[in-house]
């Protein structure tokens, strides 16, 4: 079948506010070209993040309704943790409010000057936790997961021999080893069962522990069932558990392939660590059995986890992404290969090449997808790069503009309009101007900084 029939019904709708090509033009000035300072009801199509942004099903809004606030010991904590162990078996479940928190903890007990935490690629948070106890963030990706045009199966994987030379030398230093299931910042991109099975097989040979940064497990594991030989068989439960048998701890956000709008957790096998944890947790997020949620998103969690792991969606989830990928492919748009598991990723310098770095060509193809179609994308570029802790810019090595995929949200005919929205950009594209940014902030500048065409 052609076709991508989405696996559900819809019975809740959320009205999108309409709204003229000429409307939005004055509200993207008015936003001073950054996206970010947009109202959302302003956007049609949101593809800024598929972080929190899924949409829940009947189930979880039912068991949110029996979510359970006690301050401690809550059947929803433990509704949860059993939830979260029957894929992802553990010793330790620490919820926490976010990803994001769960790193700040794991890497205040295993950071600080002198450590080195090596993963196929950080995410930002990610790093920027790691940095934060003045430990070092080192990435190790494959050299064909750098490359927009490799279309290795498994970009995601880490080196191997890298990882190894750094494990030979520094062992003391390395307090752990992480990799990024999915590889978000290198694209969404796979890692591959062999290559989980053998990064463990070199951590247990010099006694380092292995954590995965496992937001979007289930995406990753569908991955190894299409593409990895040996697995075309095997549910993604058991794709799951085997990936997971292959860590000693794992960070989460269940703002991705748990169906949440917010949560996340730390999970871990080692004693002490956990103890630490805990006792970071009530200092920051609450009660071991809540971190920083109420009972009812616990509750969210357990059921979407469940959920994610259907393979009837995982299909449509791959398919409605490649779907778009492809259809953007064929229209000459340059994206990076191949598509990953929750967005598509369009390479910007490559398509605006009348646009130099620094006037940021990915800043100049949001603001005119936001404009033609009312589409929020994000770039990851100069913009967001660009800028060194020197006071210095240079180029980013890439001019990504990145259309992530919210879960369960966007129709098949939402994405033929997005690819509309393409057929009218390429119209235009010679005449886009570059950008020059007229304000912006100390770090983080992608956030808030204020723009103006050339
Ligand atoms: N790790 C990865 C790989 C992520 O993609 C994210 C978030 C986090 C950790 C942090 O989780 O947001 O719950 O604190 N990524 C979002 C994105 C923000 O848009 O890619 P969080």
């Amino acid at each position: 079948m052609r076709t991508i029939i989405e696996p559900f019904r819809i019975k809740v709708v959320e009205p999108l506010r309409m709204t003229t090509r000429e409307e939005r033009q004055r509200l993207v000035r008015e936003a001073h070209y950054n996206l970010f300072n947009l109202h959302a009801d302003d956007v049609l199509i949101d593809l800024l993040t598929d972080s929190g942004t899924s949409a829940m099903s009947s189930a979880q809004w039912a068991a949110i309704m029996r979510g359970d606030e006690s301050y401690a010991g809550s059947p929803s904590y433990y509704r949860f943790e059993e939830a979260v162990r029957a894929l992802m078996p553990f010793r330790h479940i620490i919820p926490t409010h976010q990803g994001r928190a769960a790193e700040k903890i794991l890497f205040t007990i295993v950071g600080g000057p002198g450590r080195i935490i090596p993963s196929n690629t950080h995410f930002d948070t990610t790093r920027a936790n790691i940095e934060a106890t003045g430990a070092e963030a080192v990435d190790l990706v494959i050299p064909e997961g750098r490359d927009p045009e490799s279309r290795h199966p498994f970009k995601g994987n880490i080196d191997l021999d890298r990882l190894e030379a750094l494990l030979r030398t520094r062992r003391e230093q390395v307090p752990l080893v992480m990799l990024t299931i999915t590889n978000n910042a290198g694209g969404g991109q796979p890692v591959s069962m062999e290559n989980i099975r053998a990064t463990y097989a070199l951590c247990q040979k010099y006694g380092v522990p292995l954590f995965f940064d496992a937001c979007r497990f289930a995406e990753n594991a569908y991955f190894i069932k299409l593409r990895e030989s040996g697995y075309a068989d095997r549910s993604v439960r058991e794709i799951v558990r085997e990936m997971f048998s292959y860590a000693d701890g794992m960070t989460m956000s269940a703002k991705k392939d748990a169906f949440a709008n917010i949560g996340g957790w730390l999970a871990l096998n080692d004693d002490t660590w956990a103890r630490e944890a805990r006792n970071l947790l009530i200092l920051t997020e609450g009660f071991p059995t809540y971190g920083g949620l109420a009972g009812r998103d616990l509750e969210a969690i357990a059921v979407g986890l469940e959920e994610v792991i259907q393979e009837d969606y995982l299909q449509y989830r791959f398919a409605s992404v490649q779907y778009l990928g492809r259809a953007l492919e064929q229209m000459g748009v340059p994206l990076m290969q191949p598509v990953g598991g929750h967005a598509v990723f369009v390479n910007a310098g490559k398509l605006l090449p009348h646009i130099p770095p620094l006037q940021y060509p990915g800043q100049s193809l949001a603001v005119a997808l936001y404009e033609i179609g009312g589409i929020r994308s994000c770039e990851i570029g100069s913009v967001m790069f660009g800028r060194r802790p020197d006071g210095s810019e240079q180029p980013a090595p890439l001019e990504l503009v990145r259309l992530a995929i919210p879960r369960r949200v966007y129709t098949q005919s939402h994405f033929d309009y997005i690819i509309e929205c393409f057929e009218q950009l390429l119209q235009e594209k010679d005449r886009l101007p570059g950008y020059r940014i007229v304000w912006e902030p100390p770090r983080l500048r992608h956030f808030t900084a204020r723009f103006a065409p050339m």
